[in-house]
């Protein structure tokens, strides 16, 4: 059982006077006091008040390395005494883009520092190649914090507008007029998809979107989904992009462009490249990366193909992200997945579940969201319910229960999982003395 939390209450107070809110990003916010890191070991993290946790959160997924992975701590150490930083290509760069060509089948690559900068780069490119302004996104999905995304993310359902016409509606400090570049369809839905090129004829550069969609548990493509894409975006002239900075080298060895064998003209990858140093990529065709060997298109940053990133990545992939680490992860994804759903059953509780590479989710509903508006339908009370059990089981995961799914790394074994699945068990018979799911809500649970 967790003890208190007192320390990263007053971390908090201090911190909120100097820092807004009290946290580096905006998603490190929790109920009731966001928990304070001291260190973290394999699988293991310890917060500021002693407290010992499972880490299921990864650091949104980044972290499937485990803590001080000896690999990782052996290149970053080397090359922190070498120089950190030149604006010049150092070596281990070739290494990594030719092993991230073998692993995505995509033949060029550049590097950059997040996500958000792999998806910024991925839009001027398709726009740059086409001479076409507007793009097509999927309602709800999160591609970034740049203009030409934030359009249509995290809405309540009043927000949407109507499903064949979504409201165009933009993030925070975004322009209407930027919003309005961005055509917005259902995830799962070619027929959408093709009325939107037809309206718009030789006006969409091209299409971006999360193979599979990981900011709703996770939501997999139907049969024929991500192919159907792949025509219809050709068939118009437009340009595919596969945000892979969740996917990427966590779902499979390849991402989810070979878990599926759909071949996009831009793959984005950040997160677990890194190897917990931030870190951002993007893989395309010869014909698309032509625009960068030509100079027609500048893709630029101080701390591009930073040393200590590339060192930290190819350690990634050679030594880290071996074929046995996946199977590892495939042995222990699938045990959780499956005690997870029995344990949940056996307190009458339905749930539905997939487990890829090291990521897992369980979702709380009989029925399975296909796209984001029935994602919305979905109680979050129930996830933020299970988030505290997790927490007070030991086990450390996401704050924002209900999106997110749950991620591994190469130090997770099956003893770590049954914390989870202990905890999950525990979690079932909770809600199941509850006289209605509805009202379980944060007054059932909260840090001990
Ligand atoms: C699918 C997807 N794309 C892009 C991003 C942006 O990545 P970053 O936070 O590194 O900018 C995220 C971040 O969570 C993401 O989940």
């Amino acid at each position: 059982m967790i003890g208190k939390v007192h320390r990263s209450k007053e971390f908090h107070n201090r911190a909120v006077k100097s820092v807004p809110g009290g946290v580096p990003s905006s998603w490190a916010s929790s109920r009731p006091v966001p928990i304070w890191i001291d260190r973290g070991d394999g699988a293991y993290l310890w917060d500021v008040d002693g407290n010992q946790f499972i880490d299921f959160h990864a650091g949104y997924g980044a972290n499937i390395a485990g803590h001080g992975n000896p690999a990782i701590v052996r290149a970053v150490q080397q090359r922190v005494t070498q120089g950190t930083h030149f604006a010049q290509p150092s070596a281990d760069m070739i290494d990594v883009a030719e092993m991230l060509v073998q692993r995505f089948g995509l033949p060029k690559w550049r590097f950059n520092n997040s996500g958000s900068e792999s998806t910024m780069d991925a839009i001027h490119l398709m726009r740059e190649f086409t001479g076409r302004d507007l793009i097509v996104k999927i309602e709800g999905s999160y591609n970034g914090h740049h203009d030409s995304v934030l359009v249509s993310i995290f809405r309540s359902a009043d927000d949407l507008g109507p499903q064949e016409n979504p409201w165009l509606t933009p993030g925070e400090g975004v322009p209407q007029d930027v919003a309005n570049l961005v055509r917005i369809v259902p995830y799962n839905d070619l027929a959408a998809l093709e009325r939107v090129f037809l309206e718009h004829e030789g006006l969409i550069a091209g299409m971006i979107l999360e193979p599979m969609m990981m900011n709703a548990g996770i939501i997999v493509p139907q049969d024929g989904f991500l192919q159907g894409i792949r025509d219809i975006t050709r068939k118009h002239g437009a340009l595919l992009v596969f945000d892979e900075v969740k996917t990427g080298l966590v779902v499979h060895p390849g991402g989810a462009t070979k878990l599926f064998g759909v071949t996009p003209d831009l793959v984005c990858l950040a997160k677990a490249l890194g190897g917990g140093i931030p870190c951002g990529a993007i893989g395309g065709t010869n014909e698309v990366m032509a625009l960068i060997d030509e100079g027609r298109y500048s893709q630029v940053g101080t701390f591009n193909g930073n040393p200590l990133t590339m060192a930290s990545a190819k350690a990634m992939l050679s030594e880290v992200l071996t074929s046995d680490a996946y199977a590892q992860a495939d042995a222990v994804g699938s045990y959780i997945l499956q005690n997870s759903l029995d344990a949940l059953k056996s307190h009458g509780q339905p749930a539905y579940g997939y487990h890829f590479g090291f990521k897992v989710c369980v979702v709380f509903s009989a029925e399975v969201a296909t796209n984001y508006r029935k994602f919305l339908t979905f109680n979050t009370a129930v996830s933020h319910l299970h988030f505290l059990k997790q927490f007070n089981g030991g086990v450390f995961l996401p704050p924002w229960g209900k999106s997110e799914s749950i991620t591994m790394s190469v130090a997770h074994t099956k003893q770590h999982a049954d914390q989870w699945i202990a905890n999950m068990d525990e979690f079932g018979r909770t809600l199941a003395q509850l006289e209605d799911r509805a009202s379980a809500d944060f007054a059932v649970g909260s840090y001990n």
